[in-house]
């Protein structure tokens, strides 16, 4: 079963042009909301209805979003054939001995290990640590491009601000990555962030892919990303690909609930093999590549005993409604 917030398809509207987030109901109420602030940036009327057409644009397709992922999956499903299967399965072999060693103390409770991996800023939390080892990187990274140019199958895309990246439950790898989330990241979350997070019990799992010469995705390709938080309460990013990689580093802010003015706190590189762990609400972005392309494995893992109270999106309680096939981690 899968669920979302009622609020998906008239909150957060991301308009890339603009780099901003709307909320859009109808016209006018867009009017009431936006016009003002608009208009004091400089921005006509004609622009402004503009921006309202593009919004009701947007939350017509977000309200069909739901079932033309369910089509798409079940077209890939029937279509796709795997390069290796092996990866398709969850194995011990594919992760680092250091990784394991991690985990390990993470079930003991001993937090002396993880705390060496956070990053030296009192301020965030924000912890990195190797996870996949080479071969397993080597074999994911055949798959994705298998995938991406297999004839006849089209991909849905990883989020609502990239385009390019492949979903894991469209690849068929969720199976595998439930059992990472389970066995090996709720004990790393458990305690880090075990005061504030539950048990994990769904997540949200897809490449992100940014190229600096725009060969991907229609050729405009992603080259950098705006400022967000995620729609996750902790998030894995593990870089898989960084070829002749320069820039598109993370920057991290503050968090998006806290009342302080924002400003950058950690900027971090890419390095092949290692994840970046943090709370899903802990603002960031990505600074533009410079140079080569880099493809991250993202993994928005999602408790429902604390989204049920407050969805991160609306920030007020959740409307929670059934869906065929997207889930955002909402339980009845
Ligand atoms: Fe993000
Ligand atoms: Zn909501």
């Amino acid at each position: 079963m899968s669920y979302k917030c009622a609020c998906y398809a008239y909150l957060n509207l991301y308009l890339e042009k603009y780099g901003y987030h709307f909320r859009y109901f109808n016209h006018s109420k867009f009017l009431e909301d936006y016009q003002q602030m608009l208009l004091e940036r400089k921005y006509s009327s004609d622009e402004i209805n503009e921006i309202s057409q593009k919004l009701k644009v947007l939350q017509d397709s977000k309200k069909q979003e739901d079932s033309k992922a369910y089509d798409r999956l079940q077209k890939i499903k029937s279509q796709y054939t795997p390069l290796n299967s092996s990866i398709f399965t969850f194995n011990e072999g594919f992760l680092e001995d250091s990784f394991k060693k991690l985990v390990e103390s993470c079930k003991r409770g001993d937090r002396d290990l993880i705390d060496s991996m956070k990053y030296p800023n009192d301020e965030v939390d924000v912890f990195t640590f190797r996870v996949f080892n080479k071969q397993f990187i080597s074999h994911f990274m055949k798959e994705i491009d298998h995938i991406s140019q297999y004839k006849g199958i089209v991909l849905g895309r990883p989020n609502s601000m990239n385009h390019n990246g492949v979903l894991m439950k469209e690849l068929g790898l969720d199976g595998m990555l439930t059992v990472l989330r389970q066995e090996y990241l709720q004990p790393i979350v458990d305690v880090v962030f075990g005061d504030v997070i539950g048990e994990c019990e769904s997540h949200r799992g897809f490449t992100v892919k940014y190229s600096y010469d725009g060969t991907v995705h229609d050729g405009t390709g992603d080259k950098q990303l705006g400022k967000h938080y995620d729609n996750a309460e902790v998030t894995l990013n593990v870089c898989m690909q960084a070829d002749d990689c320069i820039g598109s580093n993370l920057v991290f802010m503050g968090m998006a609930n806290s009342e302080e003015p924002d400003r950058e706190r950690i900027h971090l590189s890419h390095e092949v093999g290692t994840a970046i762990l943090h709370l899903g609400q802990l603002r960031h972005y990505v600074t533009p590549i410079e140079r080569g392309v880099r493809t991250n494995l993202v993994l928005w893992l999602r408790s429902s005993s604390v989204r049920n109270k407050v969805c991160p999106m609306c920030w007020d309680t959740p409307e929670i409604v059934e869906t065929k096939c997207v889930d955002d981690g909402f339980r009845p």
